[in-house]
């Protein structure tokens, strides 16, 4: 009765992406790997109730990470001018589901993964190497965001072995796995924008195993160099 299901659910996903999105996440989808559902959500129509605010463009401690990218994510709803996210792609919440249908939570422990950034400051259109240093996984979602946003910026190339770029909102924007063979200390290659204009961060879910994720591992805030920056309101580029 589970196999069917999940299978079933599959074929929706698999023909869900007329525009040929990450087609890798219907092979995920298989019973036993991780997979995350990159399926389209409808952003609301009204105006947002909710604001973007970044306390510095300086490098910030973990704690204040972790207050922005809570904020950005309400911020959802105003945050999408070009075109509807993807439901992962903003909560970068594996789908899945135990045998009784009920659904797997994140681990609450803390994380034993970190995100770590070669450089902590980029200029626009300038590679940055990202590493996912921890204990042994399967998989995993890798975006970088600008402060406080709730969608991927840039763009991901050279992806290791067992890992691929996908789709997001833009073509390799995000990072995950292969397969579910293990991986460990993995470095992605990650390409800012041309006419990048804010800081960033990377954000990931990493999961050991399919059941056992962590979500919300954030890297240090990697500042954009001085003289590109053009403060906006909520960093909505
Ligand atoms: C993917 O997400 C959509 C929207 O929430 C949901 O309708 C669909 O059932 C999900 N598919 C799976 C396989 O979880
Ligand atoms: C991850 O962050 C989201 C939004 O910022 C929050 O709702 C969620 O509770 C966090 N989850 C964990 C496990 O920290
Ligand atoms: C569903 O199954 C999981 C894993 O076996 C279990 O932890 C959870 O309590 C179950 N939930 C319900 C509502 O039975
Ligand atoms: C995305 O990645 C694929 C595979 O690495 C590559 O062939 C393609 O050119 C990339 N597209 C963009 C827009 O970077
Ligand atoms: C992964 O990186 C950590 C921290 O640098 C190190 O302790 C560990 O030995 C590395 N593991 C592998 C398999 O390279």
């Amino acid at each position: 009765m589970y196999v069917v299901l999940v299978l079933a659910s599959a074929l929706c996903v698999c023909t869900a992406f007329p525009f040929g999105a990450p087609k890798g996440a219907c092979v995920d989808m298989t019973p036993g790997h991780i997979y995350f559902n990159l399926t389209r959500v409808s952003p609301q129509g009204t105006a947002s109730p909710y604001r973007i605010t970044v306390g510095s463009n300086q490098y910030m401690s973990g704690e204040t990470v972790k207050v922005v990218v809570l904020v950005g994510v309400l911020s959802l709803c105003n945050a999408y001018p070009n075109g509807a996210p993807k439901e992962a792609c903003v909560t970068m919440t594996p789908g899945h589901k135990y045998a009784n249908l009920t659904s797997v939570h994140p681990q609450t422990t803390p994380s034993p993964y970190q995100v770590m950034v070669a450089s902590n400051q980029y200029s626009p259109g300038a590679t940055l190497k990202v590493m996912i240093v921890g204990p042994a996984f399967q998989g995993f979602l890798l975006q970088a965001r600008h402060n406080g946003n709730a969608g991927p910026v840039g763009s991901f190339s050279n992806a290791p072995t067992n890992t691929k770029a996908v789709q997001c909102t833009a073509e390799n924007d995000s990072m995950t796995h292969a397969n579910p063979n293990t991986k460990q200390n993995i470095t992605l290659t990650w390409t800012a924008p041309s006419d990048a204009r804010a800081d960033i961060m990377f954000i990931a879910t990493v999961a050991q195993e399919k059941n056992v994720f962590w979500l919300n591992n954030t890297s240090p805030m990697v500042t954009l160099d001085q003289g590109y920056k053009k403060e906006v309101s909520g960093n909505h580029v």
